[in-house]
């Protein structure tokens, strides 16, 4: 039994923030927002929606072009650092309950940034195990709840959505999911963090930016050379790479680095900003409502993020 990427899903909020949004309130610029980051804008959940909401949306399309009930779904996992309540219950359990999914295993994911990732290993060891048929993935994050807009430093980075997408067993070998590769270091916890609730601080996500750029882009390397080795394929056995969309620097020098051509290169970061867990399918799905990812294509999925943690994969397009 294999495990297949059957579809894709996305929400995003209608509210857009733009850079011009930061630069009435703190001292920046649209030009140092723009250069360093590559970000114009990125969307903001209303007071009402939380991470959940904005998962159910997406997973309503992702389930919808899957062309399976809601019955079907036999695992229900969300990658979040957004969730809507403290530890429990999980944001999981909260999106499997408004889609009507019940008496099925449904937990969270805390990968940060890499966390569809990560969902996406688990999804395909149960898969392949053969304990699961339909698992509904989710990343989705509520950022702007745990934002901390009087740091001028991070601020402007970080914005809300979800993406999903189900994970079917197969017996086509040509639809499966070729490899995913996870790894993670505690050691580096303090780059990129949220306080704890004993510690006194806010509840609000702490980085220390610069140096979490270097690791990223020499990890997010380093990470696809090993999966495209270990898998014997090449650059050019890629459609599309599919990066974390932390930031356009990071993004070039990586792609540049592994010398992707640029329609190979996905980036949505500059309408998006940084989306976390949501990142990497909400950029799926650009992809593929703008007919840029095709049956059968092939993507290279790359993330990195707190914890530290990091993450590729080597996934085959299986819609049905
Ligand atoms: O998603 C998980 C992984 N996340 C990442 O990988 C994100 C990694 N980091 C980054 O994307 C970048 O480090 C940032 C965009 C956060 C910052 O860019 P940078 O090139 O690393 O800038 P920096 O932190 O070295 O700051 C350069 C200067 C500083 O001024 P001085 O000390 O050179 O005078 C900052 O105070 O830019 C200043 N600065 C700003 N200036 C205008 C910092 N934030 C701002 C701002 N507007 N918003």
């Amino acid at each position: 039994m294999y495990a297949s990427f059957r579809s894709i899903g996305a929400y995003v909020p209608s509210e857009i923030r733009t850079n011009q949004w930061f630069i009435d309130r703190m001292d920046t610029t649209d030009e140092w927002i723009t250069k360093r980051t590559g970000i114009n804008q990125r969307r903001i959940a209303s007071k009402e929606q939380l991470s959940s909401d904005l998962g159910v949306e997406a997973a309503k399309i992702a389930i919808d072009r899957a062309g399976i009930k809601c019955d079907e779904i036999d695992l229900v996992l969300c990658a979040t650092i957004s969730p809507d309540y403290m530890c429990m219950p999980s944001t999981a359990c909260l999106i499997a309950d408004k889609l009507g999914i019940s008496d099925v295993m449904a937990f969270d994911i805390s990968a940060a940034c890499t966390g569809f990732i990560y969902a996406l290993s688990v999804a395909k060891a149960f898969v392949e195990s053969g304990m699961k048929k339909n698992v509904l993935i989710i990343g989705a994050e509520k950022l702007s709840s745990i934002v901390d807009y009087t740091d001028r430093t991070t601020c402007m980075l970080f914005g809300d959505g979800a993406g999903a997408a189900i994970i079917s067993a197969t017996d086509n070998i040509n639809e499966a999911i070729i490899d995913v590769r996870c790894s993670a270091d505690g050691s580096q916890k303090d780059l990129l963090m949220t306080p704890g609730v004993e510690s006194g601080e806010k509840q609000f996500m702490q980085m220390k930016g610069n140096e979490t750029f270097k690791i990223a882009v020499r990890t997010l390397t380093n990470d696809v050379i090993k999966i495209l080795e270990k898998n014997n394929m090449s650059n050019d056995d890629i459609d599309l790479f599919i990066p974390h969309q932390a930031n356009y620097r990071i993004i070039k020098a990586v792609g540049d680095a592994l010398e992707f051509r640029d329609e190979q290169k996905v980036l949505t970061v500059d309408k998006y900003g940084n989306t976390s867990s949501a990142s990497i399918p909400m950029a799926i799905n650009d992809c593929y409502e703008s007919g840029r990812l095709k049956l059968g294509d092939t993507m290279l999925l790359d993330a990195f993020g707190g914890g530290l943690t990091w993450g590729s994969a080597i996934v085959k397009f299986a819609a049905k």
